[in-house]
């Protein structure tokens, strides 16, 4: 019958999420003295609950409507242990961080890729001491944001993509620094754009209506002093779109960032930079994936679909997104 094949997949897949769960709690307890005796009592309803699935076979002979309550109840126990298990998790995974920080070296490649190593992309030094220079904690030191911008706007240049680049929320200007030198090395307009003085008011409403001013801290002279003031290299300052010039208007880009959180302008940044890219630029949209600045992730999702568009994932620390042209 039917439903008996879909029964038993259904059981099949349980199984083996419990077992996962299982290799996982088993994890939890070597590494987690405080929390001993809370994975102890999951692990005992665990077991228990995978008896009560092995016996579930008994049951074919009964009614449906008895499996039925067997099935949700089973079901109802095993988000228990789900829920159980993800608080267990959130609890180690500071941990799981530390320990991965001080794991050897073959462990952190993500920051020392063969490209590195093998000396292909030599600015990768460079570009770090202006990423940290204004910051020396920028993004907690996320070094694999700092490699994915180096590789791209190498292959960007070295494709000939033509166009200027940009960024769009710049703060002290630790990504607008290494990006301008870019720039300025390869004949290229570099686009600096912020207010200079932190959220807007107008933009801290809707989805971010819960979000506090910030970035405050800044001025366009520092951000100034600090990328230089080459011929190629374009101060904007006001609030984004409004802000923006003639000479942005009518350019065109090969390479974009976008991180100014907030939904407002990360919309009407996509919606200005995307006609403007050539074919084979990209868009780095910082904090997509974050889980904290859901305005960005919304503002993205309906660009998104509305231009039957699709985002690459990056598994730096903000969760960046990038779309290609
Ligand atoms: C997270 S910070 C940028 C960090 C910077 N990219 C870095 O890597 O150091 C966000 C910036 O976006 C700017 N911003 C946000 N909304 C803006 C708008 N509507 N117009 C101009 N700038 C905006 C803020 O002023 C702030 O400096």
């Amino acid at each position: 019958m039917k439903w008996i094949k879909a029964y038993k997949n259904w059981l099949k897949d349980t199984h083996e999420r419990l077992i996962h769960i299982e290799n996982k709690i088993d994890d939890c307890i070597n590494q987690n003295d405080l929390l001993k005796n809370d994975l102890q009592d999951i692990k005992v309803s665990h077991k228990s609950l995978f008896e009560d699935i092995n016996n579930l076979e008994k049951l074919y002979s009964k009614s449906n409507i008895e499996i039925t309550k067997r099935l949700i109840e089973i079901r109802e126990r095993l988000i228990h242990i789900e829920n159980k298990e993800n608080e267990i998790l959130g609890y180690t995974r500071e941990n799981e961080f530390k320990a991965i920080n001080q794991s050897s070296s073959k462990e952190y490649l993500s920051i020392f890729p063969d490209s590195f190593i093998n000396g292909k992309h030599t600015l990768f030094s460079r570009n770090k001491a202006y990423y940290i220079k204004k910051n020396t904690d920028n993004n907690l030191k996320d070094y694999s944001r700092l490699l994915t911008f180096t590789l791209n706007i190498e292959k960007v240049i070295s494709d000939n993509i033509e166009g200027s680049l940009a960024e769009l929320g710049v703060y002290k200007g630790s990504n607008a620094a290494f990006m301008a030198r870019y720039a300025t090395e390869n004949d290229r307009k570099m686009y600096i754009i912020d207010t200079f003085e932190g959220f807007s008011e107008e933009d801290i409403s809707g989805i971010d209506s819960c979000k506090s001013k910030q970035f405050e801290d800044t001025s366009l002279e520092a951000v100034k002093e600090f990328c230089g003031e080459g011929e190629g290299i374009i101060y904007v300052k006001g609030y984004f779109p409004e802000s923006v010039t003639k000479e942005l208007e009518d350019d065109q880009f090969s390479f974009v960032s976008l991180d100014c959180d907030l939904y407002k302008p990360i919309r009407a940044g996509l919606e200005f930079f995307y006609p403007r890219l050539n074919k084979g630029g990209m868009i780095f949209i910082h904090d997509y994936s974050s889980g904290y600045w859901e305005g960005c992730t919304q503002a993205v999702n309906e660009f998104c679909d509305e231009n039957e568009l699709s985002v690459v994932l990056m598994p730096d620390k903000s969760g960046t997104a990038v779309i290609v042209r």
